[in-house]
C-alpha cells in the first residue's frame, strides 16, 4: 500500500474518498461539522436519516455528489468518547478499508484530525491510523489466479490528512513505525498461510534467511548433523518421523552495546503438525500448517526491529520441524533425552511442541539473555479456556509477565495470564522418566508451561501460547482470513517500551 501524509483540509479533496470519525453522543467533530457547512448540511442529513448514532464499527456512507466534487464520505463510528481506545480506532479504519474493498474504492484519504480522542498525540494517532489500514488491506492471494477468481481488491493508496504543516513531521513518522511493524507482522501471515507443501524446514529457514539478508541481521542454520552433535535429542525425536530434515534457525539483530546482554525470542516451529502416530482427527487437520506461527512472529519481529534500529541486542530461536506419521517416527511410550541431559517420556506424540522448545529454550542459554519469550501454538486447551480473543501468558518472572501484560494492552494483541504454580508440575511426572510430555486433561496450558519451566530454571522467562490468536477462521476488521501474525506488534511494543 502506498502512504502519504498530506497537510489540508477536507474541503480541498477533490476525489476519491474521505474518511471521518465520529464518536457516539458526540457525532460531529470540529472538521465533520466544518465539512458538512461547506456540503450544505448533506452528512448531517444523512446521520438523521440514517439514524447514524456513531457506536464503535457503525459507518456512514454517502456516495460521490455533483456538490463535492466526486468525494465519497464514509464516516466510522467510535463509540463513546470516554471509552476509545487506540484498538477502537484501528479497527474503525479497518472497517472502513473492508467496506471501500467491497466497493472497489482505490485510496484512502483518512482525515486523520478528525479521530482526535483524548489528546493521543498525531505520531500514535498517525502509526494507528496506518496500522489498521495495512493489517486490513492484507491478502495473501499468491495462488490465486489474478482475474480468474474475482475477489474485490482492497484499495491501494492510503494519504493521511493532517490539520497543519506543525504535524507533518509527526504524522510521517507515526507513519513509519507502523509501517515497519505491520510489514513484520505481514511477513509472519505471509509464513504461516503458505501451505505445508511448500512449507519444509528448509523452505522455513530459507526465508529466514532472505529476511536477514535484506534487514542486514546475522542469520545461521544448523541442520541434521549439527543437531545430532548439539545433542538436541528432543527435537530430533519429533523430526525422525518426516522425509523433512529440521533446522535449527538462529537470527541476530545487534542494536545496541557489543556486550549487552540479548532479549531472546524462541517460536514454536513445526511447519506441519499430524501428530505423528498420535495422529490428529481428519476434520480441521488442514489448519496445522499455522503451527509454525510463533517462529513465523519471531522473523517478523526480527524484520521489524531491524528495520526499526531499535538499540537493543537479539536473537532469535526457531526449531523447524514437521510432526508426522511414519514408519520411523517416535512412538508414544519412546523415552527422549533432551539436550540438558533430561529425559522425556513421550506418552503423546501430538505434544510435539514443548519437545522441540525443550531444546531450543536450553540452546538459547549461550547467548546469556536477559530475558527468553517463547510462543508458541502449544495447545488446543488454551482454544477451550481463552478462546480466540487472548493470548495466554505464563512464566516465571512477574516482572517480564507485567511489561507483556502491558505490551498487550498497548498494541491492541491482547494477553491474559495463567498461574503457573509448583502444584501443577506433578501432572507431567512421569514413572519411567525425568518428566512426561503430557499432562492429562486438566489445564493443558499450564501444564505444557509447566513442561517447558523444566527447561528455563534460572533464566527469566515468559511463555506466550498463541493457539487461539494465530489463526482467524472467519475474517474481522484489520485480520483477514488465515494467520494474524499475532505477536509481532506486541514483542515490538514491549521491546519498544523497554529503551
Ligand atoms: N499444535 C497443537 C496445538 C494446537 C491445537 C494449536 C489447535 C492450534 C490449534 C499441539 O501440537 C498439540 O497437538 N497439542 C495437543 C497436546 C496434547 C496431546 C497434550 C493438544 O492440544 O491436543
Ligand atoms: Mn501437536
Ligand atoms: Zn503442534
Amino acid at each position: 500500500m502506498e502512504i502519504s501524509v498530506k497537510v489540508g483540509r477536507p474541503q480541498n479533496q477533490k476525489s476519491g474518498c474521505l474518511l471521518f470519525a465520529a464518536c457516539a453522543g458526540r457525532r460531529h467533530s470540529t472538521l465533520l461539522q466544518e465539512y458538512d457547512a461547506a456540503s450544505n448540511g448533506r452528512i448531517g442529513q444523512a446521520i438523521k436519516r440514517q439514524q447514524f448514532t456513531g457506536k464503535s464499527g457503525e459507518l456512514l456512507q454517502l456516495p460521490p455528489a455533483e456538490g463535492v466534487r466526486g468525494v465519497r464520505i464514509v464516516v466510522v463510528g467510535l463509540g463513546a468518547e470516554k471509552t476509545v481506545s487506540g484498538e477502537h480506532l484501528r479497527q474503525a479504519v479497518g472497517r472502513a478499508i473492508d467496506q471501500l474493498t467491497l466497493l472497489h474504492e482505490e485510496s484512502l484519504t483518512v482525515v486523520a484530525g478528525s479521530f482526535a480522542v483524548r489528546n493521543l498525540p498525531m505520531e500514535q494517532r498517525a502509526e494507528i491510523l496506518t496500522e489498521g489500514a495495512l493489517l486490513a488491506a492484507y491478502r495473501f492471494d499468491r495462488y490465486r489466479t489474478p482475474g480468474k477468481t474475482p475477489a474485490p481488491v482492497p484499495p491501494r493508496r492510503l494519504q493521511l490528512l493532517v490539520p497543519s504543516a506543525g504535524e507533518r513531521k509527526a504524522a510521517e513518522a507515526g507513519v513509519a513505525a507502523a509501517q515497519a511493524v505491520s510489514h513484520g507482522a505481514m511477513l509472519a501471515r505471509d509464513l504461516v498461510n503458505e501451505p505445508g507443501n511448500v512449507k519444509s524446514p528448509v523452505w522455513l529457514a530459507g526465508q529466514a534467511e532472505t529476511m536477514a539478508r535484506a534487514a542486514g541481521i546475522e542469520c545461521t542454520i544448523l541442520g541434521q548433523a549439527e543437531l545430532e552433535q548439539e545433542k538436541m535429542g528432543a527435537m530430533l525425536g519429533v523430526a525422525q518421523g518426516s522425509e523433512r530434515e529440521p533446522r535449527l534457525i538462529i537470527l541476530r539483530y545487534q542494536g545496541g552495546g557489543a556486550n549487552a546482554r540479548p532479549v531472546a525470542l524462541v517460536g514454536k516451529g513445526v511447519v506441519f503438525d499430524a501428530g505423528g502416530i498420535s495422529l490428529k482427527p481428519a476434520a480441521g487437520m488442514e489448519e496445522m500448517k499455522m503451527d509454525m506461527a510463533g517462529g513465523a512472529a519471531v522473523i517478523g519481529a526480527l524484520q521489524a526491529a531491524a528495520t526499526m534500529r531499535l538499540p537493543c541486542n537479539l536473537v532469535g530461536i526457531i526449531p523447524a520441524v514437521e510432526n508426522m506419521p511414519s514408519g520411523t517416527a517416535i512412538r508414544p511410550g519412546d523415552i527422549l533425552t533432551a539436550q540438558s541431559g533430561k529425559t522425556i517420556e513421550v506418552q503423546n506424540t501430538d505434544a510435539e511442541g514443548r519437545l522441540i522448545l525443550a531444546d531450543a529454550l536450553n540452546y538459547v542459554r549461550r547467548y546469556k539473555p536477559q530475558v527468553v519469550i517463547d510462543l508458541a501454538t502449544l495447545t488446543g486447551a488454551c482454544i477451550v479456556a481463552l478462546g480466540h480473543h487472548a493470548t495466554a501468558v505464563l512464566g516465571n518472572d512477574q516482572r517480564l509477565v507485567n511489561e507483556l501484560l502491558k505490551a498487550g494492552e498497548a498494541s491492541g494483541e491482547r494477553l491474559w495470564q495463567l498461574p503457573l504454580w509448583e502444584e501443577y508440575a506433578a501432572q507431567i511426572d512421569s514413572k519411567v522418566a525425568d518428566i512426561k510430555n503430557t499432562g492429562g486433561r486438566e489445564a493443558g496450558t499450564i501444564t505444557a508451561a509447566a513442561f517447558l519451566g523444566k527447561f528455563t530454571e534460572d533464566l527469566r522467562w515468559a511463555h506466550l501460547d498463541i493457539a487461539g490468536t494465530a489463526w482467524e477462521e472467519k475474517g474481522r476488521p484489520c485480520y483477514p482470513f488465515g494467520g494474524t501474525g499475532v505477536g509481532v506488534r506486541l514483542l515490538l511494543r514491549y521491546l519498544r517500551d523497554r529503551g
